[in-house]
């Protein structure tokens, strides 16, 4: 498949690079390594690096491309909160600058990254696609935003898109290092120092946690579903389960070995209590079928973290 993957540099790009390039076909990376790292770029990718932002570095990107993988963003809702512009910029002009320019070239299918955010909290948990989306954030108004321009482009134009809702996608290759880093990571790290794992308000928070794979193959799934079912769409992408972040702890800590008591903080603002999704539409329409279980899922993190340390 000839495609491009934006962000293909970052976490969950640069897995869907790997899994491209081994299928075969001409694959581009388009990426400015703002977040994203070398060291995560296939070599048998074809690497721009350059901004979304940017329309001649993004035309040159999308050229002989059949399919995109619009995954560049600037992530992390509190990155969001210290920098709406930003996020604004890269996630709304630089989704409809991608858009643009692959209709523009003739690209076939498009796959935007949106996110469970946009939800805000629903009423109906499991959550499917129909209830009401109530961002809380710059970056929740960011994805929506996006999802509205890929799906009015669907309508409008000769080009087929899928809006895919990743729920806290977790894997290898997500930073611990970085200032917006996501709870999984952070507690690894924790853990694995002997440090107290630092918890907004109670832990009983819980999430939909979805490993990185089974993202990867959403996106595969998603290229290949026919366009008469799933174009204009947009999908939930979890597994439907929920953990709290007291029990992800109670997992961490037997795999690392580390039982270090956590630290327990101010809750965050806008934080959501109940996160899960309910992914019957992505299981009949793009038969995506996600395979792995937490635990596995977390092994394979923390076995990543410790070969990442000194
Ligand atoms: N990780 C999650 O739990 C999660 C959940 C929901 C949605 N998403 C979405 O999935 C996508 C990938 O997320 P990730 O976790 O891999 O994040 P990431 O930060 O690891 O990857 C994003 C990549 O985009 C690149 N990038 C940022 N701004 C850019 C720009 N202006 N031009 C070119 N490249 C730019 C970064 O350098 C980075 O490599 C994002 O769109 C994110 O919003 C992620």
């Amino acid at each position: 498949m000839d495609a491009l993957v934006t962000g293909g540099a970052g976490f969950i790009g640069s897995h869907l690079t790997d899994a491209l390039v081994a299928l075969g076909g001409r694959v581009k990376v388009l990426d400015d390594l703002s977040a994203g790292l070398e060291r995560n770029l296939n070599s048998g990718a074809e690497f721009i690096n350059g901004s979304i932002t940017d329309t001649d570095a993004v035309a040159q990107a999308v050229e002989g491309c059949e399919y995109v993988f619009h995954l560049a963003a600037h992530g992390a809702v509190a990155r969001s909160l210290a920098n709406p512009l930003g996020s604004n910029e890269a996630n709304v002009t630089g989704t409809l600058n991608v858009l643009t320019a692959a209709r523009d070239a003739g690209v076939r299918r498009l796959m935007f990254a949106s996110s469970s955010s946009i939800y805000g909290g629903a009423d109906v948990v499991p959550t499917p696609e129909t209830q009401p989306l109530r961002p809380r954030s710059p970056y929740a108004v960011s994805k929506m935003a996006g999802e509205w321009y890929v799906r009015v482009f669907a309508e409008l134009f000769e080009i087929e898109t899928v809006a895919l809702r990743y729920f806290n996608v977790f894997g290898p290759r997500q930073r611990p290092d970085s200032t917006y880093a996501a709870v999984i990571p952070l507690f690894i790290s924790a853990l694995l120092d002997g440090q107290p794992p630092t918890v907004h308000g109670d832990g009983m928070q819980s999430r939909d946690f979805t490993f990185v794979t089974d993202v990867v193959q959403a996106n595969l799934c998603a290229a290949r579903a026919p366009s008469e079912v799933c174009s204009g769409n947009a999908y939930n992408i979890a597994p439907g389960a929920t953990h709290s972040l007291i029990e992800l702890l109670d997992m961490l800590g037997t795999i690392t070995g580390s039982n270090v008591a956590p630290n327990f903080v101010a809750p965050r603002a806008g934080d959501i209590r109940l996160s899960r999704a309910d992914a019957a539409l992505a299981n009949a329409q793009l038969d995506w079928h996600p395979t792995h279980n937490i635990l596995d899922g977390l092994r394979e993190t923390v076995q990543w973290v410790q070969t990442q340390r000194p």
